[in-house]
């Protein structure tokens, strides 16, 4: 599904994304501690904005792994998500996401948690289709390429086909 314009390569600024979302009573228990699935929910959904971005096609969610709850988030907290794009092969793109909370009274920011996300683009048959490659411009992005080509690997290897 991607379309006739899609480039050959991209640069990860270029599919950056930054999400921000408050925490209300229903996402959270009743000690008022967000529940770790609702931070999920709002990882997957930015990780896609940026796989959607990059490959210009739908793009589906196949895996997600280092995800660490480092700090609670409260009720009443604003969950600031940042997602950048780190590593494409053929179809796979491997997506970080840092989740932030800010306590919008003391203005007292917190990285609570971060994630890997690795979708697949489709084509329009829903079969895996070519993305474009990642434009290596900075060394940040040359280290972050490196380490999720590595990361990738790893996945592959423990990945679970189904019979
Ligand atoms: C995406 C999907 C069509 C891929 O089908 P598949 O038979 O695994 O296809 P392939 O074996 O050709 O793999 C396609 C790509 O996905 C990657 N991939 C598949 N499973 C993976 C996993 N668990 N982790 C990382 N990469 C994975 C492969 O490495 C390959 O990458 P490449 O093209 O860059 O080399 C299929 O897994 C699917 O439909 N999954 C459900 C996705 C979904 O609906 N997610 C939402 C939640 S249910």
């Amino acid at each position: 599904m991607s379309s006739q314009n899609t480039p050959l390569e991209k640069n990860p600024a270029d599919s950056h994304a930054e999400v921000i979302v408050r925490m209300f009573p229903s996402d959270a228990n009743p000690a008022g501690n967000v529940f770790g699935g609702e931070i999920l929910k709002h990882i997957d959904m930015v990780a896609g904005i940026v796989a959607q971005r990059h490959s210009q096609s739908n793009a589906v969610t196949v895996s997600m792994d280092s995800v660490n709850f480092i700090k609670p988030v409260f009720v009443g907290n604003v969950l600031k998500l940042n997602a950048r794009i780190n590593y494409v092969h053929n179809s796979s793109m491997e997506i970080e996401v840092k989740a932030e909370a800010e306590d919008i009274v003391t203005g007292i920011r917190t990285v609570t948690g971060t994630a890997f996300v690795t979708f697949v683009a489709l084509d329009k048959s829903g079969r895996p289709s070519h993305v474009p490659r990642l434009a290596l411009k900075t060394d940040e992005d040359r280290k972050k390429f490196e380490e999720g080509k590595i990361r990738m690997e790893e996945r592959l290897k423990n990945r679970k086909k189904s019979d």
